[in-house]
């Protein structure tokens, strides 16, 4: 039931304070005056212990579910002081890549039916390691064959393009990052504010999805471009590969996220007064890095449109002449929660004024159960 929107994928971006506020439901305590704040992942509660002594964890899965890891990465290094890898599930068994006993392996699938991630996850568990679950879809395979998880309860996804799903993987993969990081005196102001962050993000959300005629203004003016590149960097690279990721699978527009640190070594090539490029300049411990970035492309005439915090449109574009969109700044690692929302608004206006399937884009399936 689409309600009163006009297709499932937005209506499902719409829902996303909602969607939010069930993924952290009974997660997050805060108490009276006295009471530490703290996290409470029932799946999970019998196995921190066995997680927090694992050498290493590494991240698997696929398409959003991949940039979702991608995102809450540093967090988790931060928080829990044990190495993250990232693995594409199709890389991973390609190259038969080594995991270990000592491993705590997190499988990321919205579905839990990829046939990607699931092959991998029978290859983690011949290898010993611990598989950890977090899926939209209980009684999924995924969720049935780890050894424990997280739902993420989203509420059921229907649109192809992954929306709502990646918001709430995120959430929950922070709320991991809590959850193994314990109680350590040093990092406690951190984690209270992340918490705090937490309560307030589906009205970050909220505030963001104001920005639906901007991003459907910004369509139009971009609908007959043939490419369009995201620069992002830190807790934003993931924004930069999932926003891309959203415009070329709706939008049948080629995009392709960078890693900004990466732009000297080839992407600058590219950039002439012609080609759009979002650059990510979000508040955070990468902002003046990418202040310089965005000196660079305007030095070679890009055309830029900066994503920034709110009150930063004047130091990001000193003299104008970008394009800014400005969105409400939260603590840095739920930073990516807010900056996708936008660029699922963009993908989401650019394909119904182009005059493509929102929900069904050609050749694509919801759940991919092949090879
Ligand atoms: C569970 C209940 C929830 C109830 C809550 C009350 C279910 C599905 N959830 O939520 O209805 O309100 O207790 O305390 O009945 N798991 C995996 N792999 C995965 C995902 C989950 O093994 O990919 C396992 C978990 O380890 C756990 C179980 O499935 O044993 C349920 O997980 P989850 O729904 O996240 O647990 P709770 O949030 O505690
Ligand atoms: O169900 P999963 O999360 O395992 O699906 C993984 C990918 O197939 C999926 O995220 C795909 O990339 C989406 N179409 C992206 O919107």
């Amino acid at each position: 039931n689409k309600g009163k929107y006009k297709h499932y994928m937005q209506k499902e971006i719409h829902e996303q304070p909602e969607s939010l506020t069930t993924t952290m439901r009974g997660r997050l305590l805060r108490g009276g005056s006295c009471k530490a704040k703290t996290v409470l992942l029932g799946g999970l509660k019998d196995h921190l212990k066995t997680i927090r002594r694992s050498r290493r964890i590494v991240f698997i899965g696929c398409g959003t579910s991949y940039n979702a890891a991608l995102a809450a990465r540093p967090i988790l290094e931060e928080l829990s002081g044990v190495p993250v890898t990232m693995e594409i599930a199709s890389d991973l068994l390609d190259r038969q890549g080594p995991i270990y006993r000592e491993d705590t392996a997190v499988f990321v699938s919205q579905s839990g039916e990829t046939a990607d991630t699931l092959l991998a996850l029978e290859y983690t568990l011949e290898n010993g390691a611990l598989c950890v679950g977090i899926t939209n879809t209980v009684g999924s395979v995924i969720a049935r064959n780890t050894h424990c998880g997280v739902h993420i309860n989203a509420g059921c996804e229907i649109g192809v393009a992954s929306t709502k799903a990646y918001t709430s993987q995120i959430v929950v993969m922070a709320m991991l990052a809590l959850a193994i990081g314990g109680d350590t005196i040093s990092k406690q102001e951190r984690r209270e504010a992340i918490i705090d962050g937490l309560f307030d993000l589906p009205n970050k959300i909220r505030e963001v999805l104001k920005l639906d005629q901007e991003m459907k203004d910004l369509a139009k003016l971009l609908i007959a471009e043939q490419s369009l590149l995201v620069f992002g960097r830190g807790y934003n690279y993931a924004t930069a590969l999932e926003g891309a990721l959203k415009v070329k699978e709706v939008a049948l527009m080629h995009s392709e996220g960078i890693l900004a640190g990466e732009m000297k070594h080839g992407p600058l090539a590219l950039v002439d007064e012609n080609l759009p490029i979002v650059v990510i300049a979000t508040h955070d411990a990468c902002f003046s890095k990418q202040q310089s970035v965005i000196q660079q492309l305007r030095a070679r005439k890009g055309r830029l449109i900066v994503m920034c915090s709110k009150g930063d449109a004047a130091s990001v574009c000193p003299g104008g002449g970008c394009r800014v969109i400005e969105v409400p700044q939260v603590e840095d690692c739920l930073q990516p929660v807010v900056n996708i929302v936008p660029f699922q608004l963009l993908a989401y206006h650019l394909t119904v004024l182009r005059g493509y399937n929102v929900d069904q884009p050609r050749n694509l399936a919801k759940s991919v159960t092949t090879q």
